[in-house]
């Protein structure tokens, strides 16, 4: 599975991409509105850092108007994807960008209906929300393994699943399990993906041995 990272943060960004670890980024409006900087600088910085996807949201909601965000936002790097809304016009919208050769994203999927959908208009990608289906009560993970079940159905589907709104570590396995391709996190959940504390307990014991032997590696 591929990880990207959710966020538009340019210091965490480049903190965690010196593991050589960061396929790609996610960003959206509401990422982009906590740096309080123009979005095209934001975006810029980040596709200089990653070479991989990074997904640049439009905030119009008429097809025209996605349409002619799009055209700005794959100006400014040949690694952007455009992210699309879940909506009638963002599925047409995709349709349209899909045939012209852009990179796309469909977002704010909660059912696997929406994920064929956008699937059959092109999309690159399609990210279903996990953690926001969990706070409704319903069963996150469990989508992802819907939509991948029926994409294996049509082999002709090439639309990555993008498993989004990951908030645990419970979250990243299971999706993990159920098949998803890339599974997009924010960077606090990344450093705490790596750590354990009997990984923390286990390492002071051997350092502490290793202090006794009076050695050193040289
Ligand atoms: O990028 C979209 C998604 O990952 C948002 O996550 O935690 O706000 O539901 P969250």
């Amino acid at each position: 599975m591929k990880i990207y990272i959710d966020s538009s943060d340019i210091k965490e960004i480049k903190n965690i991409n010196k593991t050589n670890m960061v396929d790609g980024i996610t960003t959206n409006p509401s990422l982009i509105a906590k740096q309080n900087k123009n979005i095209k600088l934001i975006l810029k910085e980040i596709c200089q850092e990653v070479k991989g996807p990074v997904s640049a949201e439009v905030a119009a909601i008429s097809i025209d108007d996605m349409i002619k965000e799009a055209r700005i936002l794959k100006r400014i790097a040949k690694n952007i994807v455009i992210k699309l809304p879940l909506t009638f016009d963002g599925l047409n919208a995709c349709s349209i960008l899909s045939r012209k050769g852009y990179q796309t994203n469909v977002t704010l999927c909660f059912s696997a209906s929406q994920a064929l959908l956008a699937a059959k208009a092109g999309a690159t990608f399609i990210s279903p929300f996990i953690g926001r289906l969990d706070d409704i009560g319903e069963n996150g993970s469990q989508l992802i393994f819907d939509i991948k079940k029926m994409f294996d159905n049509y082999k002709e589907i090439k639309t990555k699943i993008l498993a989004a709104s990951i908030r645990s570590a419970e979250h990243f396995c299971e999706v993990a399990k159920a098949g998803a391709d890339i599974a997009t996190i924010p960077p606090k959940l990344f450093h705490n993906l790596y750590k354990h504390d009997l990984t923390d307990k286990g390492l002071k014991a051997f350092l502490d041995d290793w202090q006794n032997t009076n050695q050193k590696i040289e």
